[in-house]
């Protein structure tokens, strides 16, 4: 489960399948028959997929193109949630805000499938992490996968709370998949050529921000599409693939899987992220 499956069945993502179609961005299985012209892989193979929509089924079909072996003993419930979050957080952190070792970094929706692994990857790459969220149950998660100070930000200001964390300075990268009304404070709190990342919208409104506030830090806002980046730009989308892919071999990411829920239970899992009840990752098994 990724939220964009949320999105999709409301006519509210950026792409817009024909009907009749099922939900599902990503996932892992057995390869069961492969079309002509297939070298890649065979029947047998355990595989991760990522089609975009349309993987909450038994059986789909994929292009080649969209497929990764799955390696080692990776489990099917790890590998059928790692590549949108992790893919989605490394790019945004990697190529879009170029995080620096020793930087500053603040997540907010820092608990959910994104989220927790903006603070994992964020702390890999020697940032300093400022975990923002909802409850003390999802910061204490947060905790657990390194930040180093969190915020409460159903009770306490978040623009207060990350200037009086970072000494008045404010933080140098914002990752926020949240949007609505978290976003002009979390903007607000931007140090000197900080880079606001957008990646999503799950708290509902996409927010307006006031052009004085970028020009007056010399701050960014950033973009961050990963499915259109892995389309774009395919050779750097494999290489970040291999570089996650190895630093889970290695032991350096631990994939939250917080619920696993029966095919034939996907609605309740959709309605999980919808009610802001999901941490880390929520699983679909057939
Ligand atoms: N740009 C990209 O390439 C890309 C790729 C993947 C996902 N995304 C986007 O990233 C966002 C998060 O996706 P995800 O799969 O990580 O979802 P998720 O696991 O459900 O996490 C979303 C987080 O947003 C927060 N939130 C605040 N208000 C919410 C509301 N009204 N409803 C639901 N959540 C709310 C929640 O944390 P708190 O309760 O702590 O606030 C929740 O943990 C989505 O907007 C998705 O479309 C973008």
């Amino acid at each position: 489960m990724n939220f964009p499956d949320a999105l999709i069945i409301q006519n509210l993502y950026q792409f817009k399948p024909p009907l009749p179609f099922s939900p599902g961005g990503e996932a892992a299985g057995i390869v069961d028959a492969v079309g002509d012209g297939v070298t890649a892989f065979k029947p047998g193979d355990r595989v991760i997929a990522m089609i975009g929509n349309g993987a909450f089924r038994e059986q789909f079909v994929a292009d080649q193109t969209r497929v990764l072996p799955m390696v080692g003993d990776m489990p099917f419930d790890v590998a059928a949630g790692f590549t949108m979050t992790y893919g989605t957080s490394h790019h945004a952190l990697k190529q879009r805000a170029r995080l620096q070792a020793g930087e500053t970094l603040l997540v907010l929706g820092a608990a959910g499938g994104v989220g927790l692994t903006a603070v994992e990857l964020g702390k890999l790459m020697g940032a300093k992490v400022i975990a923002a969220a909802s409850s003390d149950d999802k910061l204490a998660l947060c905790k657990s996968y390194g930040a180093d100070e969190v915020i409460n930000y159903s009770t306490e200001d978040l623009k207060d709370r990350v200037k009086a964390l970072t000494g008045g300075k404010g933080v140098d990268v914002i990752y926020d998949p949240v949007g609505d009304k978290y976003a002009e404070p979390a903007f607000r709190s931007i140090a000197w050529n900080g880079r606001y990342l957008v990646i999503g919208f799950a708290a509902g409104e996409i927010p307006k921000l006031p052009l004085n506030l970028p020009l007056i830090k010399g701050a960014s806002i950033v973009g961050v599409f990963w499915g259109a980046f892995t389309a774009h730009e395919p050779a750097l989308h494999e290489a970040n693939m291999q570089e996650l892919l190895g630093w889970y071999h290695e032991g350096r990411l631990k994939p939250h899987v917080s619920a696993r829920l029966p095919l034939a239970e996907g609605a309740k899992a959709i309605r999980l992220l919808m009610d802001r009840k999901a941490m880390g990752k929520v699983i679909l098994t057939a």
